[in-house]
C-alpha cells in the first residue's frame, strides 16, 4: 500500500471510531440521566383525566395516591418504579398546604375538599349530571384552561 493511500484509510478508520465513540457516549448519558418529574407526571397522569396540578392536594395525599396506583378509583393506573418515583418527587415538591385530616388518612380527592365544595356551591346537582360534565373531576368540562392549571373565573364555561 502506498503511504498516501495508507494515510487516507487511517484517517477514515479514525473518523469512524470517533463517531462510534460519540454515539456510545451520547446513548449512555441518556440512559443515566434522571427522569424529569414534571414530564413524567404529564405523561403518566393525563391519559384518563387532566394532570391535576400538584398544588390542589397536600403532599400526604399525593403520596397515598402514588402508593395505590394499581387500585386507583377502580382502575389500574400503575407506572414503572422509575416514573413513579420521579412523579412522587415532583408532586411532593409542588404540593398544596397540609389539611387537618389525620396523617393516616389524607384526602384522596380534590373534589371532596372544603375549598372545592365552597367554590362550586352555586352549581345545582343537575349541572354536574349533564352528559358533558358527568363527574366533578372532569375539570376541563367547565374550565377552559384546566390542562394548563388555570381555573380563574374568567375562563369558566358551563356546558349546556
Ligand atoms: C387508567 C386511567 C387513569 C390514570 C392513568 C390516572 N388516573 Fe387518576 N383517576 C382515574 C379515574 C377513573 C378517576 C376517578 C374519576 C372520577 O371520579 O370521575 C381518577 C381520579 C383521580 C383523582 C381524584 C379526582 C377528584 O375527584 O378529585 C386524582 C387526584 C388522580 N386521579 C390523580 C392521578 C395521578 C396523580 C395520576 C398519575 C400518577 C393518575 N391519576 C393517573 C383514572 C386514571
Ligand atoms: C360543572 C362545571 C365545573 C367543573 C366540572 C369544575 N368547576 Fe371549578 N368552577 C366552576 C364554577 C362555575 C366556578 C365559580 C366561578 C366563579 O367564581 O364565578 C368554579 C371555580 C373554581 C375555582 C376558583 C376559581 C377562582 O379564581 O375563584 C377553582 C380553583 C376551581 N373551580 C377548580 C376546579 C377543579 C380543580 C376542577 C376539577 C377537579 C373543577 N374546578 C371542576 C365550574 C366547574
Amino acid at each position: 500500500m502506498n503511504t498516501r493511500l495508507r494515510m487516507i484509510t487511517d484517517a477514515i478508520v479514525w473518523a469512524l471510531s470517533s463517531v462510534f465513540l460519540l454515539v456510545l457516549l451520547a446513548t449512555s448519558a441518556e440512559a443515566a440521566a434522571p427522569l424529569d418529574g414534571a414530564s413524567a407526571w404529564r405523561e403518566e397522569c393525563s391519559s384518563c383525566h387532566i394532570a391535576f396540578p400538584p398544588r390542589l392536594l397536600p403532599a400526604a395525599s399525593w403520596q397515598a395516591l402514588l402508593g395505590g396506583l394499581d387500585k386507583h378509583f377502580g382502575v389500574d393506573a400503575s407506572t414503572d418504579p422509575a416514573h413513579g418515583a420521579a412523579i412522587s418527587q415532583y408532586l411532593a415538591a409542588h404540593a398544596g398546604p397540609a389539611t387537618k385530616s389525620p396523617a393516616a388518612s389524607p384526602p384522596l380527592r380534590i373534589t371532596t375538599q372544603g375549598w372545592f365544595v365552597h367554590e362550586h356551591d352555586e352549581l345545582a346537582p343537575s349541572v354536574w349530571a349533564r352528559p358533558a360534565v358527568r363527574s366533578r373531576a372532569n375539570c376541563s368540562a367547565c374550565h377552559a384552561g384546566a390542562e394548563r392549571g388555570q381555573f380563574d373565573e374568567d375562563s369558566v364555561r358551563i356546558p349546556k
